[in-house]
């Protein structure tokens, strides 16, 4: 997925769109295949909706955006729409409701899927229509459908029973040269106004000149988080902002989700698998606040948005903001861990191909990484096509994560793209980077 989608004819275009949902739609139906019936009506967790609401509420949103928006078509079945809003009713109040069933959704799915293909047969992409230039409706449902196909992975990640899903595991990690680098700072493009699919929040760009900082050539492991944990990282007041200090005695947090200790062992469950805790693979399933206190405890900081981005798009020889850490082109099996296509974040330095001229690497993929940095438009910022995107959520409730997971699709994981949560969230597969401000020596 690449900004040269504009340079694509018509029929390419319709191609690599039919291409993208397909892609879609098959992660979809093998996370959905991988579980009986029963665990597809069930709430596996408070904080999720039954894998059954995500499947139909992914052929809703494709339905009201591509068969009734764009293709001007009849509904398939509006008496559900109410049902599929994910405004209207809470993911914990989810299950009450008379939802189709997993034999009814999956007819429902496949019926708007072809009136979908029938429309992106028929439709004109673009011609002055903003929604459909260079196809950006179908990318906007095809990126939908993959966020969702990682909110449903979580979804697993919570479940309990035998493991169900099966990957290759990720390539090995590597020992790197340094933990940190000096960033020299300057101005650059955040945002972006030219990735046809990029969604409204990401735009437009805009010149931001960020200050020389210290920053982390790769995301925390869980080795480094584990002498926190057993340092009295989680008993120790001074580390933890006043906030996160009382969410922390409320929660009565320990360690990260999903770990425990056994037999002086710390052991970790991953999608079914309980396993030694693997020290050189970096930290998730820890909250904003966990990721706050372990950098102050470190003598660091998280990075603000700003400063992930610019670690992640500038090249200092040329002082240009590129796509990626690596340069403009897309991502490869050799760059980032995404896509589903290992199911685990990999260890510590395993994508030397994905390095940043500075020598950051892993910003693209294995984990999100939580910043500092609170969920703000930018300058010139244009709800589109809808407020309930991005504009309801502004303010100081989310913090921001960048980067994407090794649950995040390519088609989604851009360096613009911004994802937001709650600082207490810690089922998603977050962890996090620190950086610092120079010392005085360092600038010369
Ligand atoms: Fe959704």
């Amino acid at each position: 997925m690449n900004h040269q989608l504009s340079d694509l004819t018509e029929e390419g275009l319709r191609a690599f769109v039919a291409e993208q949902l397909d892609r879609s739609r098959s992660r979809t139906v093998q996370l959905t295949d991988a579980v009986d019936t029963d665990d597809l009506v069930r709430q596996h967790s408070k904080l999720m909706s039954p894998l059954v609401w995500d499947y139909a509420h992914i052929g809703n949103q494709e339905e009201l955006w591509l068969v009734r928006d764009v293709g001007g078509r009849e509904p398939v079945r509006q008496d559900i729409d109410e049902l599929y809003d994910a405004f209207m009713h809470a993911r914990a109040d989810r299950p009450t409701l008379p939802l189709l069933g997993p034999t009814e959704t999956k007819a429902y799915v496949v019926e708007v899927r072809d009136k979908v293909l029938d429309v992106l047969d028929h439709v004109k992409l673009g011609g002055g229509r903003e929604l459909v230039e260079n196809a950006f409706a179908f990318g906007m449902i095809v990126q939908h459908e993959q966020q969702h196909d990682e909110t449903m992975l979580a979804t697993h990640q919570l479940r309990t029973g035998v493991p169900v899903l099966d990957a290759p595991e990720p390539p090995a990690g590597r020992r790197l040269a340094r933990s940190e680098v000096l960033v020299p700072g300057g101005v650059f493009e955040m945002g972006t106004s030219v990735e046809p699919w990029a969604l409204d929040n990401e735009r437009p760009a805009h010149a931001v000149r960020v200050t020389p900082y210290v920053i982390d050539t790769a995301p925390v492991s869980n080795g480094d988080y584990l002498r926190f944990v057993v340092g009295g990282g989680y008993t120790d007041p001074k580390w933890w902002s006043e906030a996160g200090w009382a969410h922390v005695q409320k929660a009565s947090l320990v360690a990260p989700r999903f770990w425990e200790q056994a037999d002086g062992n710390w052991m970790r469950t991953r999608l079914g698998h309980r396993e030694l805790l693997p020290l050189d693979e970096p930290v998730m399933h820890v909250c904003f606040y966990e990721a706050e206190a372990y950098a102050a405890w470190a003598g660091k900081r998280l990075p603000t948005e700003e400063e992930w981005e610019f670690a992640a798009r500038f090249d200092p020889a040329t002082g240009r903001t590129r796509r990626f850490p690596w340069g403009d082109e897309s991502p490869g099996p050799q760059h980032a861990n995404l896509g589903q296509r290992h199911l685990r974040p990999a260890p510590i330095g395993a994508y030397p191909a994905g390095a940043s001229p500075l020598g950051v690497e892993q910003l693209i993929g294995d984990v999100w990484e939580w910043t500092s940095s609170d969920f703000k438009p930018y300058p010139g910022f244009r709800a589109f096509p809808y407020d309930e995107y991005s504009l309801v959520f502004f303010g100081n409730d989310y913090k921001m994560l960048k980067g994407g997971s090794f649950g995040t699709d390519e088609v989604v994981a851009r360096s613009t793209f911004r994802n937001w949560d709650y600082p207490i969230r810690r089922q998603i597969f977050a962890g996090f980077r620190c950086a610092r401000d120079p010392l005085p020596s360092e600038l010369g």
